[in-house]
């Protein structure tokens, strides 16, 4: 099988066309935060010249470079890791923002990491507790019935933590106070983006 993301869908890899066309034109470098098996950072690299992937897991980071892609694989803690600050043209972190022991600082540091000009998109995961999350719930179980069975679905190999700290609410609101005109949207696939553009020069 090829081991790009558009042979192995699953609720994160369906969203990496959307994290993709976040860059912005003529972005020069890339982190993926939180890389797992590597194929976002794969897909990245086809279309950015400079790609960093961290993920402080050794066994998927080895996995990753087994992809052969030409990408910067960091293995470490992306909150500690002495990775360059404002200097990201994308910022990108998928299904990895609540595995962070505090959503706050993890964005802030994220926004840190980000070049000035520069955008970061989160796919995140959250908790549901509201009639719209439960509605959008059914609405993906329907969306993920459909596509699987046309796509199949390809488990990743990634540590997974599916103990979800904050609501939807909650990490909506946290996003919005920790960067300012974020754009929120909730994804049926069981998971929210959050897009920020770096504007602060
Ligand atoms: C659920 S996986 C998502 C993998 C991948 N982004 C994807 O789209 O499938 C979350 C990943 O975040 C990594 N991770 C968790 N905490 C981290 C941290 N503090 N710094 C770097 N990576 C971290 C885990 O090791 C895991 O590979």
């Amino acid at each position: 099988m090829p081991t790009d993301s558009r042979h192995r869908w699953n609720h994160n890899t369906h969203y990496y066309p959307a994290v993709l066309d976040t860059a912005p034109a003529g972005a020069r470098t890339a982190l993926d935060v939180g890389t797992g098996d590597g194929l976002l950072a794969t897909d990245l690299r086809e279309r950015v010249p400079d790609v960093t992937a961290i993920d402080s897991d050794p066994a998927v980071l080895d996995r990753a470079r087994e992809t052969g892609a030409e990408v910067r694989w960091v293995l470490g803690d992306v909150m500690t890791y002495p990775l360059p600050e404002e200097h990201y043209d994308l910022v990108a972190a998928v299904a990895s923002v609540h595995h962070l022991p505090d959503l706050a600082s993890g964005l802030r540091r994220l926004a840190d990491l980000t070049a000035v000009g520069g955008k970061l998109v989160v796919i995140g995961l959250a908790r549901s507790a509201s009639i719209s999350d439960y509605a959008m719930n059914v609405a993906g179980t329907v969306q993920h019935r459909v596509l699987a069975r046309s796509r199949g679905f390809w488990q990743h190999t990634a540590p997974m933590e599916m103990n979800f700290p904050h609501t939807y609410a909650q990490a909506r609101r946290i996003a919005a106070a920790t960067l300012p005109g974020m754009i929120w949207r909730r994804l049926p696939l069981f998971r929210y983006s959050v897009t920020w553009h770096n504007q602060r020069r």
